[in-house]
């Protein structure tokens, strides 16, 4: 794992906007793993305006909430449609979220994963992580081996996203279809972003703390291509920064991305 510490959330975002844009430019039919929420937003914003060519790459995303129609202004289909898909010359075809209407839930996750197989696999994962260290929506406990399925979400994670359903977590749906910790694990390489100070708790546990389903994130220590991306506020619990910045400071691979 590489943490890399940026000194604002724009700063960060624009880091990983990079990173994905020189992986679409080396692989014109890259196949994208994203996410949502709204750290991801920026990143979106800056990919869009850097007019790349999207038009040979597919993508799959994390999760879905259950029982929230495509057309509704809360579901991640809306989201993407909004923040990325219809901004850039993806193929509406080959992009890939979760059919949380599904009225077979299990058959839709199984559909799902088939669907990344046949792709052959992600080649680049986005993730942003949870208050309660989760990624897409593995909450803890989530078997580190999961797979896509169904998932009841956390108190916690009801009331982080309640910003987005006029403030009542109530509202938030109970229950989402995500990728499993394994699914995600499969992908060949993990970029995950996180900023402000709200993410600094789950963060340092994620990173610096022992491997374990309480904290999904944890489970990135495993991947051998895995990138973090913070501002300084998310970095703050981490006991480790003057190691990670000596690296990003001098490490070749950095060369070029530390304006
Ligand atoms: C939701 C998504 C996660 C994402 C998280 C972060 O919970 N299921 O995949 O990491 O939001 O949200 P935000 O960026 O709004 O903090």
């Amino acid at each position: 794992m590489e943490v890399i510490i940026r000194p604002d959330a724009d700063s960060a975002a624009m880091l990983v906007a990079r990173l994905v844009a020189a992986r679409v430019r080396a692989k014109p039919d890259l196949v994208l793993g994203l996410a949502t929420g709204r750290t991801m937003e920026r990143v979106y914003d800056l990919l869009a305006a850097m007019g790349l060519d999207f038009s040979g790459c597919r993508s799959f995303n994390l999760d879905e909430y259950i029982g929230v129609p495509t057309e509704d202004e809360h579901s991640y289909r809306h989201y993407m449609d909004k923040h990325l898909f219809g901004r850039v010359n993806i193929k509406r075809s080959n992009t890939h979220v979760p059919d949380g209407m599904a009225p077979d839930l299990g058959a839709e996750a199984a559909r799902y994963e088939r669907l990344i197989r046949e792709a052959e696999g992600i080649d680049l994962q986005l993730l942003g992580i949870g208050e309660d260290g989760h990624i897409g929506f593995n909450e803890p406990l989530s078997a580190l081996m999961s797979r896509t399925r169904a998932k009841a979400l956390t108190a916690t994670t009801r009331q982080q996203n309640a910003a987005m359903f006029g403030g009542d977590a109530d509202r938030v749906p109970a229950r989402a279809l995500t990728m499993g910790v394994g699914t995600i694990l499969e992908a060949r390489e993990l970029l995950l972003l996180a900023t402000g100070m709200a993410k600094a708790a789950s963060l340092a546990k994620a990173v610096e703390g022992p491997i374990t389903a309480m904290v999904s994130a944890s489970a990135l220590q495993l991947h051998p291509r895995c990138k973090v991306v913070l501002d300084r506020d998310a970095a703050s619990a981490l006991t480790q920064r003057d190691y990670y910045d000596w690296v990003f400071d001098n490490e070749p691979e950095w060369e070029g991305y530390r304006e």
